[in-house]
């Protein structure tokens, strides 16, 4: 198999973009692909300060790695969730950030937030004690990350705010959520699943500049670049219903290449062009949580805040 671009061996092919490339040009692709994608959704500028989300993993790595590369002002904010479960996940997740900078970006910022010891109890114990077991720990700890990152995005640690948080949802993870906001037609959801979600009244701005790769995309560049990362998924996460979807969603992409692609961007271009109008839910009163300030739709505190009463 060789490089469509200069013939040496191709690391990749890439049957949806009828592309094969070898690794200078997977990578030369990777970043040319991650730029067109923040110009087409005008995601934000070089004199924006970006606040990149790392877990450990390799989409978010790899999105710090090309967003400094491509020269932006990215920082990174690990968000320690204390998830242990004898394979010491969160420990690992937060060693693999590090060793990405002093690998990569020796001058790069990493902020780190944990849980447990700045709030005094990490995510596993809150899930079991404050939902009684009813939610699973991905709804605490999705709610726990929302607000730390919308914190750390508007007030940064001391040293002013982003303009926008980055996270590394690829292709897949946006595929597997379209396709189960469909299959319950989760309008509300449907009518706001993007790579651009504006700032409004105290949520900061989010992007996703991966949008557009498919996972084994952004697995052949940190692979070719050497950057490690943590190859486990979180414990809590085995079994979802996310990992079923998107082994369906491979199945679907075997048979006809591109499928995945197809299915979410004909969703944008439609829902953007009128052709199917998703109504949000009746625009909600947002207010200040008396205890934070961030903005809730319920009570006065916000499900945040309630966590710790
Ligand atoms: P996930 O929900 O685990 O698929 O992660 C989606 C995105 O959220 C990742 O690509 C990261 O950008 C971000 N993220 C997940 N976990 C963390 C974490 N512990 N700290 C900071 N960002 C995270
Ligand atoms: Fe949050 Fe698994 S990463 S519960
Ligand atoms: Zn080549
Ligand atoms: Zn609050």
């Amino acid at each position: 198999m060789k490089c469509s671009k200069c013939g040496a061996i191709a690391v990749i092919n890439m049957r949806q973009h009828r592309r094969r490339l070898c690794a200078e040009h997977l990578v030369e692709w990777f970043m040319t692909f991650t730029q067109r994608a923040i110009d087409k959704y005008d995601m934000f500028a070089p004199e924006d300060r970006v606040l990149v989300a790392v877990s450990g993993g390799k989409d978010s790595l790899a999105l710090w790695d090309v967003l400094l590369k491509l020269g932006y002002q990215a920082e990174g904010l690990y968000i320690g969730l204390g998830i242990d479960e004898e394979l010491g996940y969160s420990d690992k997740s937060l060693e693999m950030c590090h060793r990405f900078v002093s690998n990569h970006h020796p001058d790069a910022v990493l902020h780190v937030v944990d849980v447990g010891e700045e709030y005094g109890q990490a995510v596993p114990h809150l899930a079991r004690t404050r939902l009684r077991g009813q939610g699973r720990p991905c709804s605490v700890c999705g709610l726990v990350k929302r607000h730390i990152m919308n914190r750390v995005a508007l007030h940064g640690s001391g040293d002013g705010g982003f303009s926008a948080i980055a996270t590394g949802h690829n292709l897949d993870d946006e595929v597997a959520v379209l396709l189960q906001n469909t299959l319950h037609w989760q309008t509300g959801y449907l009518a706001r699943q993007a790579p651009v979600l504006a700032e409004r009244n105290g949520l900061a701005r989010k992007v996703k500049p991966f949008v557009r790769f498919y996972e084994r995309e952004t697995a052949a560049y940190v692979l070719v670049l050497g950057i490690d990362y943590i190859y486990d998924e979180c414990p809590f996460a085995q079994g979802a219903t996310t990992s079923y979807t998107k082994e369906l969603l491979n199945e679907l992409e075997l048979k006809s290449p591109g499928a995945k692609q197809q299915f979410y961007l004909e969703f944008l271009r439609a829902r953007d062009a009128g052709k199917v109008v998703f109504a949000e839910r009746a625009s909600v009163e947002l207010h200040p949580c008396v205890r934070c300030g961030q903005p809730t739709t319920a009570g006065d505190m916000c499900a945040f805040c309630r966590l710790w009463e």
